[in-house]
């Protein structure tokens, strides 16, 4: 028997069928305002990429990642049979790159492709005298002007650079690689939800919604250009019919983290809201905070010690790793979800969060179990009320090739490692869309899909310059 306060916190994260179709709505009202209007919490961001992949293209690039846990510089040899090889490195981003100067940061991320060039290589071969050119996926708010430049909105998932927001992030990025002589530039930028979409199209057939549910959470998919009202009807007529990156269709950026930052319907629990507060983006992202991977593990954290405090957990003690903010990641709670028998909790309890053994009673497995399995649930269940809004809101236009069948593809430490996130996913969807309409979505992963994004988007930008070189020729 779980003590009475487990009865309290618990309204905030089970979701009832009722609850989760009414943000069903409220995501479906928030995604159209942001297709509509600038400036709208939802930003729905154009990407300026026409298609998907059909899983023939070829060519080798460099593609940089920023935006998850590392930095990585990659390259990406597309084998053009939906196959492609890789080479990659990792490079930390410390705290104090992540909140310094922005030029500081942007210095270093052209040292680490100048660290990859020297100690790893690169197979491309520029025309002589021409940089290498490189996509860069990277994974934070910009508004795109053109495949190869965009502005930064706002950070999110613990960068806070200065002097960044309101800058060109492709410039900033080709002003490092000539401060420090170094001979590539970046000619795609790319949403890693994009790069998500077009690398499960690339490896899979086409797929309608790139997601992303690792250190942030976010969404991209493909429709018609047209929904896109914002652009203006010159712009569109212009998009879609000719210019470098034409095409009927766009793929767009939802960034759908930001969702319900008004907090009209998301359930906040005192936990959540605690967590907000401390964070060092309060009233931001309040639908990625309580599905992301940068946030389980705090949610949890919080909910133990208040557990701790009512003494109802652990003999009322607590230890460094439980009173230290992020104390603990989301790890933590895939081991507990993972866990097979109770020993192995206890195991992740002693060893994670360092409880000492003697104060672990059966009834603490019991709570910690109950505490994971609410915060996992309700992440899962929420994100599939992303996909359910998307899904819902493209139905009328969607291309041929996804009536049938919608697939979805998806990368991030959390689809990765939460045990029995997708099956829980599948549950809600289930409630959302009916037996029927759950069954017509595929979900797979996209294993590398900011790298191999970065690729095709890098391929895309590549050709769009041949096109215009041959154009100015005639
Ligand atoms: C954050 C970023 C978004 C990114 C997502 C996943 O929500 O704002 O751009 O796609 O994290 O990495």
């Amino acid at each position: 028997m779980l003590p009475d306060i487990c009865k309290d916190i618990e309204p905030n994260f089970l979701l009832c069928d009722s609850a989760l179709e009414h943000i069903v709505t409220h995501f479906r009202r928030e995604l159209q305002a942001g297709l509509e209007q600038r400036g709208e919490d939802v930003a729905m961001i154009p990407s300026f990429v026409p298609g998907v992949p059909d899983g023939s293209e070829q060519g080798t690039f460099l593609a940089l990642d920023l935006g998850g846990t590392n930095l990585r510089v990659c390259e990406v040899r597309l084998l053009g049979n939906h196959k492609f090889e890789m080479k990659q490195q990792k490079y930390k981003v410390s705290d104090e790159l992540k909140e310094g100067e922005a030029t500081v940061l942007l210095d270093y991320i052209a040292d680490s492709v100048d660290a990859f060039l020297t100690e790893i290589g690169s197979d491309v071969a520029p025309e002589k005298g021409e940089p290498l050119l490189l996509g860069f996926t990277f994974s934070f708010p910009v508004e795109q002007t053109a495949i190869d430049s965009g502005t930064l909105l706002t950070w999110t998932k613990g960068f806070n650079a200065k002097n960044a927001i309101g800058n060109d992030v492709v410039k900033l990025l080709n002003d490092a690689f000539e401060r420090k002589h170094i001979h590539v530039r970046c000619s795609a930028l790319v949403n890693d939800t994009v790069g998500t979409l077009l690398s499960r199209s690339y490896q899979h057939g086409p797929a309608l919604i790139g997601a992303i549910f690792g250190t942030g959470t976010n969404g991209a998919y493909i429709d018609k250009t047209s929904t896109i009202k914002k652009l203006g009807e010159k712009h569109i007529c212009e998009l879609e019919e000719c210019g470098e990156h034409a095409g009927e269709y766009m793929v767009i950026n939802t960034e759908w983290g930001a969702f319900d930052n008004k907090r009209q319907c998301l359930p906040v629990s005192i936990f959540d809201a605690k967590l907000d507060r401390m964070s060092i983006n309060p009233r931001k992202q309040a639908f990625e905070k309580m599905v992301s991977g940068m946030y389980l593990g705090e949610i949890t954290r919080n909910i133990l010690l208040h557990l701790i405090d009512s003494n109802v957990l652990f003999g009322g003690y607590s230890t460094d790793v439980l009173n230290e903010h992020y104390g603990f990641d989301t790890s933590f709670v895939s081991a507990v979800e993972g866990a097979k028998t109770d020993e192995d909790v206890i195991t992740a309890i002693t060893d994670i969060l360092k409880v000492k053994r003697k104060y672990v009673e059966p009834r603490d497995v019991e709570l910690v179990r109950w505490a994971t399995k609410l915060v996992a649930h309700r992440a899962a269940f929420l994100a599939a009320t992303a996909i359910a809004a998307v899904v819902q809101l493209t139905e009328k236009h969607r291309r041929a090739e996804d009536k049938e069948t919608i697939d979805v593809g998806v990368d991030g430490s959390v689809a990765q490692y939460l045990p029995g996130f997708e099956t829980n996913v599948r549950v809600a969807l289930r409630k959302l869309l009916g037996e029927a309409g759950e069954k017509r979505i595929t979900i797979g992963l996209a294993k590398d899909g900011s790298g191999v994004g970065a690729a095709l988007t890098a391929l895309q930008a590549k050709k769009a310059i041949e096109r215009s070189k041959k154009a100015a020729a005639k």
